[in-house]
């Protein structure tokens, strides 16, 4: 493991990396995505990404930041579980089994969406702070200045106020725009996750003050169910909720040709202080949940877009399921924003180098599936955007 003095010797170039060893280290043990994080963080090191780059120490947050979001009651639940370091004192002492399920009655977790898409485990509350800690520390260099942040720890967008939900216990993305928003008037929420940003939309659908745009798959039966083109926000914000919902097997060049051309329709109308990205990786080909067909290469122009608005922005992870692929395209990502061409082989050296096999290369091929969208079904959806776009102030 690196040391963070060592690498904090690199020049800066205004772009600063969320990291500690404690983060890394507890975000690796979430059941869902055991060990996802150090595959990710190895290959951008292996790929020398880390250099003239700062690396900012993530802090976790306190309780009392946990609340600025979540209920009190979630929040104390949360914190019942005991850090894993204390595991043998709590079996001993206050369980007769050791089972992960009884740290809290069965019932009282599923009223709080735990226990089923969102397993528990010793050490979730620690967990819980590291990872909004981590988006918070973020924004918190952002009001300090910071042009570009990454933090592929964060981006956890369906925890709601009360509840675990979709894999995520803390909505670090809500945590960080409630921080940002201390400081900057007009905040723009970028989702590309697979899924529906619900939960980052939901908090905000009533204020005027952050547009939550969100790409999303949207069919019967797909997780979380919400994301319709007709949900536009509430009241006075009415408008300011945007979603682009598509259908599966979504290929590049339709993709790209659409959201370019949005993001920057919503940036030039609402013309936000600074912009926060979640780049869940399960919209990538070849994931598990999803049914993309999205190359890392088909995003470049949206992140080139956003980048040329030179405004203060943050770059969040989210979903991924498919280990080596959202390594692949965190890693691409990381060198988009450092504006650095990598060679296509994996670097040999890499401590994970056999989960990039049989190909052990860095771009990943498309599916061979049918693609749902058609151009007359985009511009659809864009027409209706547009009109709703005459809602932004
Ligand atoms: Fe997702």
């Amino acid at each position: 493991m690196e040391n963070l003095s060592e690498l904090n010797e690199k020049t800066s170039n205004n772009i600063g990396y969320i990291f500690s060893e404690k983060l890394l280290d507890i975000s690796s043990k979430n059941p869902i995505i055991k060990g996802r994080s150090k595959i990710v963080h190895s290959l951008i090191k292996s790929y020398n990404l880390l250099e003239n780059i700062d690396i900012v120490k993530s802090k976790p947050s306190s309780y009392a930041e946990l609340r600025k979001f979540h209920s009190e009651d979630y929040c104390n639940v949360l914190k019942e579980f005991p850090s894993e370091n204390n595991r043998d004192n709590y079996s001993d002492e206050n369980t007769e089994n050791e089972s992960e399920a009884e740290i809290t009655a069965e019932d009282c977790l599923s009223e709080y969406g735990l226990g089923f898409d969102c397993p528990i485990w010793f050490g979730l509350y620690d967990y819980c702070k590291e990872i909004a800690g981590s988006t918070i520390s973020a924004c918190e260099e952002i009001v300090n200045g910071r042009k570009i942040v990454i933090n592929w720890f964060g981006g956890w967008h369906h925890a709601q106020r009360s509840q675990a939900a979709g894999y995520c216990y803390v909505n670090d993305v809500v945590l960080g725009i409630l921080k940002l928003r201390e400081y900057f008037n007009k905040i723009l929420y970028i989702d590309f996750d697979i899924h529906h940003g619900d939960a980052v939309a939901n908090a905000f659908e009533s204020t005027k003050k952050v547009v939550c745009l969100s790409f999303h798959q949207y069919e019967p039966g797909f997780y979380p169910g919400s994301g319709n083109v007709e949900e536009i926000g509430f009241g006075t914000a009415k408008g300011y909720t945007i979603n682009f919902p598509y259908k599966s097997g979504l290929q590049g060049d339709l993709f790209t040709e659409y959201s370019v051309k949005l993001i920057r329709n919503v940036v030039e109308k609402f013309k936000p202080n600074v912009i926060v990205v979640q780049c869940g990786a399960d919209s990538i080909t070849g994931d598990p949940l999803g049914n993309s067909n999205l190359k890392p290469k088909d995003i470049t122009d949206c992140i080139k877009c956003i980048l040329n608005e030179k405004l203060p922005t943050l770059f969040l992870g989210g979903g991924g399921y498919h280990f080596a692929n959202t390594s692949r395209y965190w890693t691409y990502l990381t060198s988009l924003i450092k504006n650095v061409d990598l060679p296509e082989d994996i670097p040999g050296e890499d401590e994970y180098f056999l989960k990039y096999s049989p190909g052990y290369e860095l771009s990943i091929q498309p599916r061979n599936i049918k693609d749902l969208n058609t151009r007359k079904y985009f511009d659809e959806i864009m027409s209706k955007i547009k009109e709703q776009l005459n809602l932004i102030e």
